[in-house]
């Protein structure tokens, strides 16, 4: 694994390359990271960037929205395989089909999705703004779709009161945390705090102490007096969080909630993919400026209103 390291540090050099890295990612990848987070926290790093080439540890949708603010960099992913079943859950096609069914409607899509769908869409927003933006985008007049994430739409929704339509994707990880496996681990571990992921179900929501993001849960912890926490999000999240607080404990929701995709990169992957300058994520010009739209109306959205990272903690008015 040392050899890998070594040879990653001398390629990142000799591209002028930035590598950065999901919370999700195996172990041995976030540490060779120059920066971790999530899906805002990364989308921000890469529009900012003054490297030529950045490596993306992530899933597809992630690489493509790097490449959409950076679109004069070279943006490569490790391990092109690495998708999204729930960015799957919707095509561009299917958009444009709720544009003809809605036309006086604004939309709103996760990052979660592919670069197609968001050159479809008005509004972008990751799981740490979703919220911020229902709330501070929109008015109680504007008729909303919100799309592909069921669970995220429809918290961010009833946190805010909004109007909204909501497509019925999901992720396939965070389906298979359930309430049982929280009401258990409470039993075991009284004192832990609850984070939630806003993927998770509105009956694992109802059971939070917290709603938040991967990078939202990092602060929590980092923040939070408590000791122990239970963590309803993928299984990956379980390592930053115990590097950056190594007298917590943190217990994970389930080990099945972990996502094949998140898992397939590899040190061996990024080494191959800095020395051979593979996998090129390549973008239509159009698709770029179009996709560009609704992800800068997030971020230009966040400065313009002065935002904090600071997400919406307690949730038992879900209840
Ligand atoms: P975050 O933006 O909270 O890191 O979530 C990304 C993701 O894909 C969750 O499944």
């Amino acid at each position: 694994m040392n050899d890998f390291v070594g040879k990653i540090q001398e390629l990142k050099k000799k591209r002028n390359a930035v590598i950065l890295v999901h919370n999700y990612q195996l172990p041995e990848v976030q540490d060779i990271a120059d920066f971790t987070g999530d899906s805002l926290g990364l989308s921000i790093e890469a529009s900012k960037t003054k490297a030529d080439v950045i490596v993306f540890c992530g899933v597809y949708f992630m690489a493509e929205t790097a490449k959409i603010l950076s679109p004069q960099k070279t943006v490569l992913i490790p391990e092109p395989s690495a998708g999204c079943p729930l960015a799957d859950m919707i095509s561009a096609q299917q958009v444009r089909d709720l544009r003809v069914q809605h036309p006086d409607a604004k939309i709103i899509c996760y990052v979660n999705t592919s670069a197609d769908v968001k050159a479809e869409c008005d509004y972008c927003c990751t799981s740490a703004n979703a919220v911020e933006m229902l709330q501070n985008a929109f008015s109680d007049q504007d008729k909303i779709i919100f799309l592909p994430d069921k669970h995220l739409g429809s918290y961010a929704a009833h946190k805010t009161g909004r109007n909204v339509i909501i497509w019925q994707g999901y992720c396939p990880s965070h389906a298979r945390i359930l309430p049982e496996h929280i009401v258990a681990l409470k039993k075991e571990h009284p004192a832990a705090r609850v984070m939630a992921h806003p993927e998770c179900n509105a009956a694992v929501l109802k059971l939070a102490d917290a709603v938040l993001s991967t990078s939202g849960m990092l602060r929590y912890a980092r923040e939070s007096q408590a000791q122990e926490f239970i963590v309803a999000t993928e299984v990956g999240m379980i390592y930053p969080l115990k590097i950056e607080n190594p007298g917590k404990r943190f217990y994970e929701a389930t080990s099945l909630a972990s996502c094949p995709n998140m898992k397939k990169t590899t040190l061996a992957k990024v080494a191959t993919s800095l020395e051979n300058m593979v996998h090129e994520v390549l973008l239509p010009q159009d698709t770029i400026n179009r996709a560009k739209r609704s992800i800068g109306n997030m971020i230009r959205f966040r400065k313009d209103a002065q935002l904090t990272q600071k997400e919406h903690e307690e949730t038992k008015s879900l209840s």
